[in-house]
């Protein structure tokens, strides 16, 4: 077993914002281990400016519009998939949105819309991909999502978030114990603050970098291609007996968060 030789894997990326997205990070570390057969997804044509160069840039072609609304949208996109490559070995998640009143605000007093909300967008559309992609996946596969450690220690200014990280953190473990007979693994990568464009909605987002820096073990950050990495490894028959569990990459913060 080869670990950088990706290349009999086809997959789709969910959530390419621009170049410092977590999704393209993934994509980049992907294609550099030979996985060329990547369907990329940006949520819509403002956002397709943005990203458009910067794909081309890594060999990411394969680039879609996809809105996450409801079961209906996500079914779109697989079908999209499906005619695209037949069958799949890997799915990324790597999306998340809270409106700025409720994640600004205290968890209190967030609104039942607000959390409804967060919570189908960044949780439930996990559960609608895997049912999707479970169709796809006859030889089994890897899916991942991304949380935080705010699912499991209060962290400031990360409010809402921090329960709807939860949610999705016990969603992967039931997803993981579910399609396990199905040879589909499931994750959460968890990694450390990371300057992307979902992050600059966070208060004080700085104060979370530095903190990285001055406390995390290793004291320091980490990029996406980190991230990136812990994505081909995930994806790799190299992590063959492992699912359903949290990783955390983020220079050990983890620890002592
Ligand atoms: N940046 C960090 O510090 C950090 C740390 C831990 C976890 N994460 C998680 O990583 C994931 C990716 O975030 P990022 O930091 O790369 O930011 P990002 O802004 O680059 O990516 C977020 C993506 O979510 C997509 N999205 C939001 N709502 C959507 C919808 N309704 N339909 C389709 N797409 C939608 C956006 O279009 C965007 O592409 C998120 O789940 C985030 O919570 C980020």
């Amino acid at each position: 077993m080869n670990i950088t030789d990706l290349s009999s894997k086809k997959g789709l990326i969910i959530g390419i914002a621009n170049n410092t997205s977590i999704a393209y990070g993934c994509a980049r570390v992907l294609h550099e281990h030979g996985c060329t057969e990547i369907i990329a997804t940006y949520q819509n044509q403002k956002a397709y400016s943005h990203l458009k160069e910067a794909c081309d840039q890594i060999g990411l072609t394969n680039l879609i519009e996809f809105n996450y609304t409801d079961e209906e949208s996500v079914a779109n996109l697989f079908n999209y998939v499906k005619e695209q490559y037949g069958t799949i070995d890997f799915v990324i998640h790597s999306m998340a949105f809270a409106d700025p009143q409720s994640l600004h605000g205290r968890v209190v007093d967030c609104s039942s819309h607000g959390f409804a909300q967060s919570a189908n967008i960044s949780c439930y559309s996990l559960i609608a991909c895997a049912k999707q992609a479970e169709k796809i996946m006859p030889n089994g596969g890897t899916i991942l999502t991304m949380t935080y450690i705010g699912a499991d220690k209060v962290i400031n200014n990360y409010g809402i978030m921090g329960p709807i990280k939860a949610c999705l953190e016990t969603t992967v473990a039931y997803l993981a114990n579910e399609l396990a007979q199905d040879k589909i693994r499931v994750f959460a990568i968890s990694p450390g603050p990371i300057q992307t464009r979902a992050a600059s909605g966070i208060a004080n987002f700085d104060q979370l970098l530095n903190n990285a820096h001055l406390n995390s073990p290793m004291r320091r950050t980490v990029t996406i291609d980190e991230v990136g990495n812990l994505s081909a490894f995930l994806i790799s028959n190299m992590s063959s007996g492992m699912t359903g569990q949290v990783i955390y990459v983020d220079g050990g913060y983890f620890l002592i968060g």
